[in-house]
């Protein structure tokens, strides 16, 4: 084929592209290992900055944990309320109508302190009346998952909101009933066991 056979189109055409071994340039190695290194070195070196007037206030040893009711420490009652009892008896302690019964106002909570721990202590079930309606719930027992203490603090705080006003309760009644109470492994059958308490 003689060279005026080809046609200046061909002749404009580069050659094939083809795949070549090229090797990571090294400026992004060294940047990497840069990098990863800078990474390792900061997070070694940086402190565990835990200032307490950070966040929420909470110094270490209180988010660790201190045991909640060590004798001696005053417990909040409304804390306790606010995790144990809120989803049930409201914020607001009216209870949910025809389902949870309130707290405001109610007999149980303003009467005799000893029947109002031995129903906290035991839960209940079965038909209860409460402010002349009646329920037929069941009140979890709270004898096993809170310590006199913290019985104490949240039946105090129960029996002074939303307009009662009866006697503080202490953490020495909560553990005599729960001791008086202590053969007792069902709960109290609503108002059948409850009345001749009240
Ligand atoms: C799972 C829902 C639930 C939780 C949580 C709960 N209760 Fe109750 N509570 C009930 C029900 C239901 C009754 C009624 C039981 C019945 O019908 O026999 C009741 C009854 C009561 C009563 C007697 C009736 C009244 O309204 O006065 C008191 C007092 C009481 N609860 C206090 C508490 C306290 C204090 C806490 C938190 C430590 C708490 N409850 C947590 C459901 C609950």
């Amino acid at each position: 084929m003689r060279p005026v056979d080809i046609h200046p189109q061909q002749q404009r055409e580069n050659a094939e592209p083809q795949e070549a071994s090229n090797p990571m340039p090294w400026v992004v190695i060294v940047l990497t290992a840069l990098l990863m290194a800078f990474g390792v070195l900061y997070i070694a070196r940086s402190a565990l900055v835990n200032a307490p007037a950070l966040g929420d206030g909470r110094s270490t040893a209180e988010l660790q944990g201190a045991a909640p009711a060590a004798a001696g420490t005053a417990v909040d009652g409304a804390a306790v309320y606010a995790s144990r009892c809120v989803a049930c008896h409201q914020a607001s302690g009216a209870g949910l109508p025809g389902v949870f019964p309130p707290l405001a106002g109610s007999e149980w909570v303003t009467g005799k302190a000893t029947t109002l721990a031995a129903l906290v202590l035991h839960g209940a079930s079965g038909a209860l009346t409460v402010k002349g309606s009646p329920y037929n719930g069941a009140m979890p027992a709270f004898g096993a998952q809170l310590t006199d203490a913290e019985l104490a603090a949240v039946l105090t705080h129960v029996r002074s909101q939303w307009g009662n006003a009866a006697a503080t309760v202490t953490a020495d009644t909560v553990a005599a009933v729960r001791k008086d109470t202590a053969s007792r492994t069902e709960p109290f059958k609503g108002d059948a066991e409850l009345m001749p308490l009240k």
